[in-house]
């Protein structure tokens, strides 16, 4: 008999992660399909090079995992992980990049994958923070945006879904940890 993960077998309309309740908003086929999309158009675009991607832990590792192996083109990873100081539901204003190789990015074509968008503050200063390692340049990739609350500058440049001002987990996102094993994106129900 297979072992049962409560995450990972959940195919319903609703679940509940740390006592809430959250609905499908995105469901795996169309993930699966999205991504196959932009792995496409990620190798065309890179087609004359070998880019770095560099996936923000942890939220962003189904989304990397699931692009590299969409590519037609070598694929070399990095794996970067930024701390915030806020609560569980919003990204502190203070964030701090850890557990990379500084001397990975010189020289580099980067492309950073990251899981989800929302003010795009840890969009920027991970860029701004990867920017100072001397790469060639650096690309961004999201496999979610929140464009009604998107207060940088910055350009994103292949995405997944753009979805409306809702918190979110499953595909490696979490509330408070628990939910990122869930195959399909999940919508706050309020
Ligand atoms: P930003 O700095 O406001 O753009 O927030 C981005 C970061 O906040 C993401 O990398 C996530 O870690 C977290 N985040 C933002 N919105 C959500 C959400 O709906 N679900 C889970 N995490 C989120
Ligand atoms: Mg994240």
């Amino acid at each position: 008999m297979l072992h049962s993960n409560a995450d990972s077998h959940s195919d319903e309309a609703s679940t509940i992660v740390n006592g809430r309740t959250f609905r499908r908003l995105i469901g795996r086929d169309e993930i699966s399909r999205r991504v196959a999309q932009l792995g496409k158009l990620i190798s065309q675009d890179y087609c004359d090079k070998q880019p770095l991607f560099v996936a923000v832990l942890k939220g962003s590792l189904m989304f990397a995992a699931d692009l590299a192996r969409s590519l037609t083109i070598p694929c070399e990873l990095e794996f970067v992980r930024a701390s915030s100081y806020g609560n569980s539901m919003t990204a502190g204003a203070r964030i701090k990049l850890r557990d990379f190789r500084k001397n990975a990015f010189e020289g580099r074509d980067i492309i950073l994958v990251e899981d989800i968008v929302d003010s795009g503050r840890t969009i920027s200063s991970i860029s701004q923070r990867l920017n100072g390692y001397s790469p060639n340049s650096i690309r961004i990739a999201t496999f979610l945006f929140k464009p009604e609350v998107y207060r940088a500058d910055l350009a994103l440049d292949y995405v997944g879904f753009e979805i409306p001002v809702k918190f979110v987990v499953g595909y490696g996102m979490d509330f408070a940890e628990q939910g990122r094993g869930l195959p399909d994106v999940y919508a706050l129900d309020r």
